[in-house]
């Protein structure tokens, strides 16, 4: 298992968000995490990424708990994440924000930082646009450039959160290709998405959580399928979904 959820939980005050969430997930493996706005889905991104302490539960990365490693360690010992609302350096171009992640967020020296930027901007089709000032870059390119900034990290796990959100469906098919070959390149995704035809596209496995529990867990046909899911959704339990 690369990353284990053990009863994990989270609560800001008396708001509970997350509440007894457990999966596994294998190395390789790329899962989807559905439910409607507020269920917690970003909140159980930053406690993977270290960006939110835990309130309970435990949370192991390739075999070691996770509990008091840091956000930055977490980055460098592979788990690599991108934000809902895109936040690149505007002062910086294209390839300076890549550069960041590859200096900061990973152990490479500079020059190999130096080559994995440029090898990133490739597969990311940004290298046309390396010098190019980050607030001049359109909404796709300013996706491309979040999943940059993370694959410089040189992640074992990607996060990603809403990462489709605001394209319109070519550019969504544009970033599908290349959320594949990420997969294709042996990394481990999670990715939450409401965009369900995009997510199901790639994903093995998808979890499904609303008010900070999980739903359901299992292929995507048998979440989408399942009782709880149409009834969160739909708020009926019998509509047949081909
Ligand atoms: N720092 C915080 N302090 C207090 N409440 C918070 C905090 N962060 C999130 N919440 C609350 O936790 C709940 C879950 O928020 P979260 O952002 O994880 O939802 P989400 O599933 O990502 O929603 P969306 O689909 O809209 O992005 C919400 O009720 C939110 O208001
Ligand atoms: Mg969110």
């Amino acid at each position: 298992m690369l990353l284990q959820l053990d009863n994990v939980s989270k609560s800001f005050g008396a708001l509970q968000v997350i509440n007894q969430v457990s999966f596994d997930l294998e190395e390789g493996i790329a899962l989807g995490i559905m439910g409607p706005n507020g269920a917690g889905k970003t909140t159980l991104l930053n406690l993977i990424a270290g960006d939110l302490p835990l309130s309970g539960g435990s949370i192991s990365f390739d075999g070691n708990n996770l509990d008091g490693v840091s956000a930055e360690q977490r980055c460098l010992s592979g788990i690599g994440r991108t934000s809902q609302i895109p936040r690149p350096f505007t002062g910086m171009t294209t390839y300076e924000n890549v550069l960041v992640g590859a200096m900061y967020g990973s152990n490479l020296s500079e020059k190999e930082a130096e080559e994995t930027c440029v090898s990133v901007l490739e597969q990311t089709g940004l290298l046309p646009r390396w010098n190019v000032e980050a607030s001049q870059l359109r909404l796709l390119e300013r996706k491309r450039l979040e999943l940059a900034r993370a694959l410089a990290t040189k992640p074992r796990l990607l996060l990603l959160d809403e990462i489709a959100g605001g394209l319109t469906d070519h550019e969504v098919q544009e970033l599908l290709e290349l959320i594949r070959d990420i997969r294709a390149n042996g990394i481990t995704i999670i990715w939450i998405e409401h965009i369900v035809h995009a997510l199901v596209s790639v994903v093995d496995r998808i979890v499904a959580i609303d008010f900070g529990n999980k739903l359901a867990e299992g292929t995507p046909e048998e979440v989408i399928n399942s009782d709880e899911f149409k009834q969160v959704y739909f708020g009926v339990e019998s509509v047949k979904l081909d």
